[in-house]
């Protein structure tokens, strides 16, 4: 087959060159510049047949109508079967959509879209699992863990992407899984499968393919060191749904996050446990959090929102003597910006200065928490390491604490704190150190300022009133 035309685009600006550089000419931007396939020297006016950021001439008008007259047939979305999924995604699949599954290497991925097929085709809907990594007895050896459903999935074991292509021409299935996006490859373009251009090429492909015949597609994307998904713009700009599943490896938890959701909140998060006959939803993560929180020294429990759930999850932190001229600063689980920020209030308004120590903050059970109502715990887990005591109540129990600190050192209000408050009771963390304003709530010891609420927590008794304590 003839190699069609190609030229590179800059992400960045929209920059076109002839030839790879590493730098955009143009906007200075360094690897932007992506192989994308040529427009035709004289392309006909189609109108929607822009995707690849081609310009178009002018064609004839197209009829523009009020939206209220379009007509939108509401559309039964597919449940996968798998609560935790369908929630995330926003009630399950909709059909012809395209949604792009991310995650690191041996988190799940193939698990847990295997696992959905399974649902599905049981269901009745055709599936067809596209593998462009294992070969189809490889992914029957999965298949056979996960139960006999799974065996009933079509699979096909390519990474051409012009057969697989005419594969779902043919098949015409419901739901097609491409396993995974980076190992498809055109062989009308010149770059390895994996390259930034091929990826937008098959994406692009597909996705034009999943809306004509209402197909829905999912993506799986593997991700980088650095957390993003490979050609990362490129697929997020064209997919309705991105969805990140992450955990550590050598643990069992995982979680899926939607990112990106054109039929859903971003906000809900899936938990999932990773055992031998595959991924388990777990209904009620805290209550296996908190069973583990220790109630030790660096030690905390964070009531936190997982999107709209509540979920406990224990921060630990360590403080040591530093070796070196600039200390560590080691997080898992949190954004290590918001360490240094929260290190700085310590430092400034606590009288907690930690300049000469290492300090590692770590979220247990491979939990990532991105909220600003995780400020406080990281201060009192890092306050409790730095003198040595632990932080329960005066039972024994962990103590439990949300809120966000402020640069002047005052604890700031989040969304939810009733949530996060009975949450907590539910598992006989009362009270909790959280900040003032809302609503009074039974069960909640509100702090105005992180000084107030480090004395609270370290007085041993959190009912003690504000106004005291202050
Ligand atoms: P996999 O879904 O292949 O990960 P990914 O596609 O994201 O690379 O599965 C990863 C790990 O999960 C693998 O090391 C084996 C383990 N696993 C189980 O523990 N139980 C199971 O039932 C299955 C299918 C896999
Ligand atoms: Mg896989």
């Amino acid at each position: 087959m003839a190699k069609i035309r190609s030229q590179h685009v800059c992400q960045n600006c929209g920059h076109v060159a002839m030839a790879w550089t590493g730098q955009c000419p143009d906007c200075r931007e360094w690897n932007t510049l992506v192989e994308q396939a040529a427009p035709k020297p004289a392309p006909k006016a189609t109108a929607g047949k822009g995707g690849n950021g081609r310009t178009l001439p002018a064609g004839t008008p197209g009829q523009a109508v009020p939206l209220r007259e379009v007509q939108a047939a509401r559309v039964e979305r597919l449940s996968t079967g798998i609560g935790e999924l369908d929630r995330v995604l926003g009630g399950g699949i909709v059909p012809g959509s395209l949604v792009l599954l991310g995650g690191s290497p041996g988190i799940g991925k193939s698990t847990l879209t295997g696992m959905a097929m399974a649902n599905l085709q049981a269901a009745g809907s055709e599936t067809l699992y596209v593998s462009g990594e294992e070969s189809a007895a490889q992914v029957r050896m999965r298949a056979e863990r996960l139960g006999p459903a799974a065996l009933e999935v079509k699979a096909l074991a390519e990474s051409s992407l012009e057969t697989v292509l005419g594969t779902i021409e043919a098949e015409r299935p419901a739901v097609c899984v491409i396993d995974s996006i980076q190992t498809m490859h055109s062989s009308e373009l010149s770059g390895a499968p994996g390259s930034v251009g091929q990826v937008r090429e098959a994406a692009n492909a597909l996705a034009e393919l999943a809306k004509r015949l209402d197909v829905a597609v999912i993506l799986v994307g593997h991700v980088t060191k650095e957390g993003s998904l490979a050609g990362p713009r490129v697929l997020e700009h064209l997919v309705d749904c991105v969805l990140r599943f992450e955990g550590e490896r050598e643990r069992t938890w995982r979680t899926l996050r939607a990112i990106k959701n054109r039929f859903g909140a971003t906000s809900e998060v899936g938990v999932f446990e990773m055992r031998s006959g595959g991924l388990t939803e777990v209904l009620d993560p805290s209550a296996r959090f908190v069973e583990e929180a220790t109630g030790a020294q660096g030690s905390v429990v964070l009531a936190s929102m997982e999107g709209t759930r509540p979920v406990l999850v224990e921060v630990q932190a360590l403080v040591s003597p530093s070796e070196l001229e600039i200390p560590r600063r080691v997080v898992n689980g949190i954004d290590r910006n918001r360490l240094s920020m929260i290190l700085a209030v310590l430092a400034r308004h606590a009288r907690l200065g930690l300049g000469t120590a290492d300090v590692f903050v770590n979220v247990v059970g491979g939990v990532r928490v991105d909220e600003p109502g995780a400020d406080l715990a990281v201060a009192l887990a890092v306050a409790s390491a730095q003198r040595g005591e632990p932080l329960s109540s005066p039972d024994g129990r962990p103590l439990a604490c949300f809120g966000e600190l402020g640069l002047t050192g005052d604890l700031r209000y989040v969304a939810h704190a009733d949530r996060r408050v009975s949450e907590a009771a539910k598992f006989g963390l009362a009270p909790v150190i959280g900040p003032r304003g809302g609503e009074r709530l039974e069960g909640l010891a509100p702090c105005a300022t992180v000084r107030q609420a480090l004395k609270v927590a370290f007085s041993g008794n959190q009912t003690v009133k504000p106004a005291a304590a202050a």
